[in-house]
């Protein structure tokens, strides 16, 4: 039980990962707890994009042959080894997480011919639902909404669902979903499961290969750190590549693209998902950001998550605070959903004294730990903050 301060920096003093701090770039004066949302600069970051932005000052146009054409596949198998648990050749990066999303839920689609449902559930994130209201529109097919956790999908799932997809840690509450148990009910249906691993991605281990996912997508700007904008990843599996085919024929995604030949013919593997001009520089930040997951290890990371996860509900539960978040911890994410309602008042207000949580529609409070750069003495001064915001009252609506 962590009773004072003190005892938040007793536990930051035994923390394996508490090194890991210096090596990103991070204001002393704030307690930043929205690393789910943007993680923090890692100092090595800094150095490798002074080097890349160098070498294209010196190399020009040359150094698409001297490495950058291959990072969408190079990053992308190793990301896909440290942190989802994907064999090399399954994953690429580019393009934003909606672009990918986008892909790869026509690509299932396309494979699922004569079936006229897509499942998702409501608390899916705004761009994956609204994608796939687009999609549904645009191909006269049915988008059933799950109200209920993705184990439940047996409710609805049935011989007309082409695809089923979810996200693995809900961005709201943090819950997790049991990804093999989804897979194998997806998988008896004959559809396609695409998972969301946006929240989860170096907070969470992940096992794409062992638990027989078929289909994901995430982004490197939360727990993987790579910045503002970071191109996203897609992870196809293995055995599918061959028969999917991806909606935007780019002729980055076409077999020899220097051909410049007339029509499209997909390259094979990963390859044949991408489509334009690799993001080289953002390419290099996720390179990064992976390196310090992996380097850290993702096991230390999760023991870590769940630890500052504990401590700020035992804080919430304390200090008569709402938790919306899954209580069994291995359920849960690595952020903290409170609820209250002044939630969007209250958040206004951490803001001004230097506490940076995020607001989510109607109540939420999000607090987001990344094991790599929280503290658990930021985890105590942000709850301590935010009992003395309600304590005090923060003016109902306002913010
Ligand atoms: C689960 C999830 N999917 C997708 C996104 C964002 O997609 P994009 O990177 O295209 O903006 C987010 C952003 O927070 C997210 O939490």
């Amino acid at each position: 039980m962590t009773d004072s301060r003190e005892d938040a920096a007793a536990l930051d003093r035994g923390d394996p990962l508490s090194a890991f701090r210096d090596r990103f770039v991070i204001d002393p004066d704030v307690v930043y707890l929205d690393g789910n949302s943007l993680g923090c600069l890692p100092r090595a970051t800094v150095a490798r994009l002074e080097g890349l932005v160098a070498q294209w000052g010196e190399r020009g146009v040359r150094g698409w042959d001297e490495g950058w054409l291959e990072l969408p596949v190079s990053v992308g198998d190793r990301l896909g080894e440290a942190v989802l648990g994907a064999a090399p050749g399954q994953v690429v990066v580019g393009d934003s997480t909606t672009v990918c999303f986008y892909k790869l839920v026509c690509a299932a689609l396309d494979a699922r011919p004569g079936r006229s449902q897509i499942v998702t559930d409501l608390d899916n994130f705004p761009t994956d639902r609204y994608v796939l209201e687009g999609v549904a529109k645009a191909r006269g097919l049915r988008l059933v909404w799950l109200d209920g956790d993705p184990e439940t999908v047996t409710t609805v799932i049935g011989p007309d669902t082409a695809l089923v997809t979810f996200s693995h840690v809900s961005y709201l509450s943090a819950r997790i979903a049991d990804m093999a148990r989804v897979n194998s009910i997806v998988e008896d249906a004959g559809a396609l499961m695409l998972w969301d691993l946006s929240h989860s991605a170096g907070s969470v281990p992940v096992s794409l290969d062992g638990d027989d996912a078929p289909l994901a997508v995430g982004c490197t700007y939360k727990y993987l750190n790579a910045g503002p904008g970071a191109p996203a990843y897609m992870y196809v599996r293995r055995e599918l590549q061959a028969e999917l085919r991806q909606p935007i024929w780019g002729w980055l995604g076409r077999r020899d693209p220097f051909e410049m030949a007339p029509g499209y013919e997909a390259a094979t593997g990963m390859r044949g998902f991408l489509s334009g001009t690799p993001p080289v520089l953002a390419l290099a930040a996720v390179d990064e950001g992976v390196r310090l997951v992996a380097e850290a290890g993702i096991d230390a990371i999760r023991a870590k998550g769940i630890a500052l996860t504990e401590c700020a509900i035992a804080l919430a539960d304390e200090f008569g605070i709402r938790v919306a978040s899954p209580r069994d911890p291995a359920r849960r994410g690595a952020h903290v959903a409170l609820s209250h309602p002044d939630a969007r008042a209250l958040c206004a207000r951490l803001i001004e004294r230097g506490v940076i949580p995020d607001y989510r529609r109607p109540d939420v409070i999000r607090f987001g730990f990344s094991p790599l750069t929280t503290r658990f003495v930021d985890v105590w001064d942000g709850m301590v903050a935010l009992r003395e915001l309600i304590a005090t009252g923060a003016p109902p609506g306002s913010g």
